[in-house]
This record gives C-alpha cells, sequence and structure tokens, in this order.
C-alpha cells in the first residue's frame, strides 16, 4: 500500500514538473484562432532531463509577410532603418521580440489628420514609428498580465498594456488598440495584430476630441492603478470607433495547465484522506 502511494505520488510530482516546464518554457501554441487550438498539445514536451531545444530562428518580415494582412506596415517597415533593428532584437535569444502589428485597415481607417500626418513623416520619425509597435522582449499573452506599466519599446517612447483575462489592450494615450489576433508566438518571438495603428503622443500630438455625440473621455479622470495588484482595471478608452471587444479564449496550454493542478489537488487530499 505504501509503495503504490509512493509510485502515485511520484508520478504526480512528474506530471506536475512537466506542466510547470511547459508554461516556463513558454512554448506557445502558434495559432491564429485560439479557440480550436488542440487540447492534448502541451502534453508533446519530452521528458524533464532532455536538453532544451535550440533557439528557434524567426524571420520576422518573413511572419509578417506569410500572414497576408500587414502589408502597409511592412512598407512603413523595409522604408527605414528599424527593419534591421527588429531583426536583431528577434536574433537575440536571450530577450527577444514582441512585435504589435497593425492591420492594412488600422491605416487606411486612420483619421484624415493623422493620414496626412503619417505621409509627411521624416525618416527618422518613420523609424520611430515602427519601433514604437516593438517591445524589445518576448511575451507570451499571459505574461501581460503581470507587466507593470509604463512598458518601455524598442525606441524612446512607453505605451500601456492592460489585461483582463485574455483580452489585452495596448493604450498610447492616443489610442486604444485591442490586440485581435495571435500571429506568431514562439520564444524568442511574438507577434500580436491589432487593428489600430499605435500612434504615440510624441509624434502625432494630443488626443483630438471625438466628434460628437461621443462623450469625450479625454477629460474623464483614469481612477489610479494600484501597483500592488496583479490584474489592472480596464484603462480609459480614447476611441469610440472600436465597439468590438474581443473575448479571446484561454489557449490549450493554459487549460491544461489548469486542470492539471486542480486533478493533483484533489488526488493530493484523496491521498491524505486515505493516510488516516
Ligand atoms: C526574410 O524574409 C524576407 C521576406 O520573406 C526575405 O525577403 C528575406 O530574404 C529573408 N531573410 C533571410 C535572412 O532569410
Ligand atoms: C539573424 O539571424 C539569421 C540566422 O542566423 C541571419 O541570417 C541574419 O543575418 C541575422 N539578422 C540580423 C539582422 O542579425
Ligand atoms: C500608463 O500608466 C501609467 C502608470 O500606471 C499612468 O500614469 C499613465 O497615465 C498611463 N498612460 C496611458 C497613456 O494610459
Ligand atoms: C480594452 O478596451 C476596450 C475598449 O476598446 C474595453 O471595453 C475593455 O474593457 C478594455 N480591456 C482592458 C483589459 O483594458
Amino acid at each position: 500500500m505504501e509503495s503504490l502511494k509512493m509510485a502515485l505520488f511520484n508520478g504526480l510530482a512528474l506530471v506536475m514538473m512537466l506542466l510547470i516546464s511547459a508554461e516556463a518554457q513558454g512554448e506557445d501554441i502558434n495559432i491564429v484562432n485560439l479557440a480550436t487550438a488542440p487540447a492534448s498539445a502541451p502534453f508533446s514536451s519530452p521528458p524533464v532531463s532532455a536538453p532544451a531545444p535550440a533557439p528557434h530562428y524567426v524571420n520576422v518580415s518573413n511572419v509578417l509577410e506569410q500572414a497576408g494582412q500587414f502589408k502597409t506596415f511592412l512598407s512603413l517597415i523595409a522604408g527605414t532603418q528599424a527593419e534591421t533593428q527588429l531583426q536583431t532584437q528577434a536574433n537575440n535569444t536571450q530577450q527577444g521580440l514582441t512585435l504589435f502589428a497593425p492591420l492594412d485597415g488600422a491605416f487606411s481607417s486612420l483619421r484624415p489628420q493623422y493620414k496626412a500626418m503619417l505621409s509627411k513623416l521624416t525618416d527618422e520619425q518613420k523609424t520611430s514609428l515602427v519601433e514604437y509597435h516593438a517591445v524589445p522582449m518576448f511575451y507570451t499573452l499571459g505574461q501581460f498580465q503581470t507587466l507593470s506599466n509604463p512598458l518601455s519599446t524598442m525606441g524612446s517612447y512607453k505605451f500601456n498594456v492592460s489585461a483582463f483575462g485574455a483580452q489585452v489592450n495596448v493604450s498610447t494615450g492616443l489610442v486604444n488598440a485591442p490586440l485581435t489576433s495571435s500571429i506568431f508566438s514562439q520564444a524568442p518571438v511574438a507577434v500580436y495584430e491589432v487593428n489600430k495603428v499605435l500612434l504615440p503622443e510624441e509624434i502625432f500630438g494630443l488626443p483630438i476630441p471625438s466628434p460628437a455625440p461621443s462623450p469625450t473621455p479625454v477629460s474623464a479622470p483614469t481612477p489610479a492603478l494600484s501597483p500592488s495588484a496583479g490584474v489592472q482595471s480596464p484603462l480609459s478608452s480614447s476611441d469610440h470607433t472600436n465597439g468590438a471587444a474581443h473575448t479571446w479564449h484561454l489557449n490549450a496550454k493554459d487549460l491544461a495547465i489548469q486542470s492539471g493542478l486542480a486533478m493533483f489537488g484533489f488526488l493530493f487530499l484523496l491521498l491524505n484522506q486515505q493516510c488516516v
């Protein structure tokens, strides 16, 4: 009886270690549609003692090109020094890269004022704008929950990221952009889709008041965020044009880890019960 219990206990401990190591490696399943990711995927990792796989070389431009809907962003990148900077950062496997890529539609739906400003940017400003869409660190979706704001981008400007469950927003002060899809997420590179161009106030100036009838959120005070809180309260939106709030499903890995933890707890209690 005692040895059976030990064997069961050891088995459970191994499952726990596998789950934790899968989480630590940040092995996000490479998905476009998070809802349909296979639930069994996280268990394909080899046992803990296996050597870590060699870091993956990711061609950033190629990822964007393959995705198909980032032609404007790609041409913006191609015209600047940021192209090499992005790839150099992606090659840096210690830190990696998280890129927020605006869809073509994000550029075409910019307000006329911003379109005009965009077309007149200097080369230096274009580089800054591209750099503003990149963070010099690899972040999985789950890690956005615990980041402290503001977040330094690859350039000299910062933005805030707020997350609640699987919903993540990037807020620049001028725009509030929800992450609408995970294009690529495999250490050391993550590419997330946003449906708005991230406009830094430093280049595009202070917010232009929204046309009526939407209330002007600029004057509404944002409640102070408690730095100790893991999950932050939603930021006030400075752009009401996007009504669609994208609710994401937790990815398969997170669910597997959670159910693994629950199962472990349950069996642990059961074992203790039988000890008495
Ligand atoms: C990266 O991908 C782009 C676009 O597909 C391609 O033009 C370029 O040659 C690739 N770079 C390397 C180093 O493979
Ligand atoms: C990134 O790494 C790849 C593969 O090692 C290499 O071909 C490419 O030149 C590197 N790019 C930069 C900008 O360092
Ligand atoms: C970003 O967060 C900081 C600290 O919580 C806050 O002071 C600042 O106003 C926020 N900025 C934006 C644009 O939301
Ligand atoms: C994200 O922004 C939307 C508005 O676009 C808002 O409804 C939602 O509460 C925000 N979520 C977070 C986590 O900040």
